[in-house]
C-alpha cells in the first residue's frame, strides 16, 4: 500500500474531531490534496445508516453483542470500500475512531470478551491495520465536561455516564500499552486545541516523511 493510514482514539469529548477538523484545515491551507478524512462509523452509504442507528437513534435497544457487529459491519464495508482503494493511491487517511474504540467502548466498557471484539476487527479490517494511532487522553471529569458543554446529549454513549468512561479511558491505555509502537498517546487535559493541533502534525511528519 502507497498510502499511510491514521487514526484518532480517546473517550466522548475528548477532542478527536477538534483535531480532524483542524487537520482539514491545515491540509486546505497547505494544498495538502492527498489527504483525506473520515470516520467510524461513517464513511459509506451503509456507514451513514449504521451511524444513525448506533449513535442517534433514542428509542431502539440493542444488545450489546449486536452493536458490536453493526460497529464490525460499519467497519468491513468502509475498509473494503473507503480505505484500501484510498491506500492504493498515495493518500493519508485520517479516520475519526476505529477498531480501538470497539475493544474500548464493547469490550473494556460492555464487557464483552475482548479476545473475540479483536477476532472481529481483524476480520473486519482485512489486513489493514492504522500506521498510527493517536490517542487523545484525559481523565473523563474534563472530556465529560467538554462534551455536555456541546450540548449533543443525543448520542447514546454519552448518556452513559462518568463510571463507564473511566473503563473506557483504562481500557484505550491499556490497549496502547499493547502495541506502543503503533500508538502515541497525548494528554490532552491541560492544552488547548491549538497546542495539541501542533502534536499531532510533529506524530504524523514522522510517519510520512
Ligand atoms: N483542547 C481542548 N480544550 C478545551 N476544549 C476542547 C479542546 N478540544 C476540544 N474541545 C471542545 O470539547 C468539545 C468536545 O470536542 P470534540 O467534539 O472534538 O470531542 P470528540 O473526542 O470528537 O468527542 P466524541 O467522541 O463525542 O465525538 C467541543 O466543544 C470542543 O470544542
Ligand atoms: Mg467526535
Amino acid at each position: 500500500m502507497k498510502g499511510k493510514f491514521i487514526t484518532l482514539e480517546g473517550i466522548d469529548g475528548v477532542g478527536k474531531t477538534t483535531q480532524l477538523e483542524l487537520l482539514k484545515i491545515f491540509a486546505h491551507e497547505k494544498s495538502k490534496d492527498n489527504w483525506i478524512f473520515t470516520r467510524n462509523p461513517g464513511g459509506t452509504e451503509l456507514g451513514i445508516e449504521l451511524r444513525e442507528i448506533l449513535l442517534n437513534n433514542q428509542t431502539l435497544r440493542v444488545t450489546p453483542l449486536a452493536e458490536t457487529l453493526l460497529y464490525i459491519a460499519d467497519r468491513a464495508e468502509h475498509i473494503s470500500k473507503f480505505v484500501i482503494p484510498a491506500l492504493e493511491e498515495d493518500t493519508i487517511i485520517i479516520c475519526d475512531r476505529f477498531i480501538d474504540s470497539t475493544v474500548a467502548y464493547q469490550g473494556y466498557g460492555r464487557g464483552l470478551n475482548i479476545a473475540n471484539i479483536h477476532k472481529l476487527n481483524e476480520i473486519a479490517i482485512q489486513g489493514i491495520k492504522p500506521d498510527l494511532t493517536i490517542l487523545f487522553d484525559a481523565d473523563p471529569s474534563i472530556s465529560f465536561q467538554r462534551a455536555k458543554s456541546r450540548g449533543q446529549s443525543g448520542d447514546k454513549i454519552e448518556a452513559e455516564g462518568l463510571e463507564f468512561q473511566k473503563k473506557i479511558r483504562a481500557g484505550f491505555l491499556e490497549i496502547a500499552q499493547l502495541e506502543p509502537e503503533r500508538f502515541c498517546i497525548i494528554d490532552v487535559a491541560k492544552k488547548n486545541p491549538s497546542e495539541i493541533h501542533e502534536n499531532v502534525l510533529k506524530e504524523i511528519e514522522k510517519i510520512i516523511t
